[in-house]
């Protein structure tokens, strides 16, 4: 059913299939504005998938499973040479690679059991659009950190579920980071350091994005159901965050719990050989990824490329998660915040605490004045 065919065949779904494909995507735009309705929309236009027998369903992507690669060739510029991206990428070492494990928060209060059910419905949306069957689902008793499942996923598979996860992964940092923006202009006070972070997040998600967009073009299915969700998406995020910072970053937390969960699997699977392609250690990272993480010659894999990617996910997952523990606006990111003398053992590592750190261990509530602040703690902006 999720075959990489070549989409010649687009034609081939009925008039009346096309007409129930804008209706889903009407519906999904129309019910935009309410968090309650981001994935029910998505499910919508997933059970339409999963209904529609082939070959309408080839259309998620259209590189052939044969070619993976170079669906997007490099343009050429008559001046520019290239452009070196806006955040450079810190690096792991191969500790840090390796020790990412999945991790899961247990909710705490009905804030963060509607985010986590939110996620678990998303994820069962994912799982349906991505046409996977019982015997290739985890033990969804624990669902972000059991691995084994009797089948793998296809390659085509992991290309659709990675793309489109990353497609929206990229939402919440940008509209977190911008309303944190306006809210410093409109109130003109600090923002204490969040701003930099959730904008960096965001693009390092686009560079996923880019990255696994190299490898496979996604066909108009696809494209369909990534602007739909970015239309829900998109404003769901922003009145969530408008109305609960706190719970929107718990739900983010959440979402890269999945996508630590994901990567895992996805890196066992191809140390198993079970997915032929990305188990050859000469199938390489693309350029774009040896630029952007700065791949050592000899670590260039699709394993050493999605460790690189599992990290990354471990990072938000842990700094979101230590966000929503945070008094939204007047403590300083302790990500990027410079401490006391002799106080450095309470600075952050995201990547290594799963479930985030509280603001006990790395503000220092002893320390602080009762009530909001009247200075910015630090000097970051
Ligand atoms: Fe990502
Ligand atoms: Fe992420």
């Amino acid at each position: 059913m999720m075959s990489l065919g070549a989409t010649k065949n687009i034609c081939a779904c009925s008039p009346k299939q096309t007409a129930r494909l804008g209706h889903a995507v009407g519906l999904a735009l129309y019910q935009g504005p309410l968090i309650g309705v981001a994935y029910p929309a998505t499910v919508r236009l997933a059970t339409i998938f999963h209904r529609q027998p082939s070959p309408c369903t080839r259309s998620f992507t259209t590189t052939p499973a044969h070619q993976l690669r170079d669906v997007f060739p490099r343009k050429d510029t008559p001046f520019v040479r290239k452009t070196p991206p806006a955040w450079k990428h810190p690096g792991y070492t191969e500790e840090e690679l390796l020790s990412v494990t999945p991790g899961h928060r247990p909710p705490q209060g009905v804030g963060d059991w509607v985010a986590w059910k939110l996620v678990r419905l998303a994820r069962w949306a994912t799982d349906l659009a991505t046409g996977i069957k019982r015997d290739q689902q985890v033990d969804m008793k624990n669902p972000t950190t059991s691995l084994a499942a009797e089948k793998p996923l296809t390659e085509a598979q992991w290309l659709i579920r990675l793309i489109f996860l990353e497609s929206i992964a990229g939402v919440p940092g940008m509209v977190g980071g911008m309303l944190r923006h306006l809210h410093s202009l409109r109130r003109l006070k600090r923002d204490n350091g969040w701003i930099e972070t959730l904008l960096e997040e965001s693009y390092n998600e686009r560079m996923h994005l880019l990255t696994l967009m190299t490898i496979s073009e996604p066909g108009w299915f696809m494209k369909t159901m990534i602007l739909g969700a970015q239309g829900v998406f998109f404003n769901a995020v922003f009145l969530s965050y408008l109305i609960s910072p706190r719970i929107t970053h718990r739900f983010v937390g959440y979402l890269e719990e999945e996508a630590v969960h994901t990567y895992t699997r996805l890196i066992r699977e191809i140390e198993q050989g079970a997915l032929p392609k990305w188990s050859d250690p000469a199938f390489e990272a693309p350029e774009i990824a040896v630029t952007y993480w700065k791949l050592p010659e000899g670590k260039r894999t699709m394993r050493d490329l999605f460790l690189y990617i599992r990290a990354d996910e471990a990072v938000h997952r842990g700094v979101n998660h230590t966000l929503s523990n945070l008094k939204q606006k007047e403590d300083p990111n302790p990500f990027v915040s410079e401490y006391k003398a002799g106080q450095e053992g309470h600075k952050p590592n995201a990547a290594l605490k799963p479930e985030g750190y509280e603001r006990e261990e790395v503000i220092g509530v002893e320390s602080l004045p009762s009530g909001p602040s009247p200075k910015p703690y630090l000097h970051h902006a």
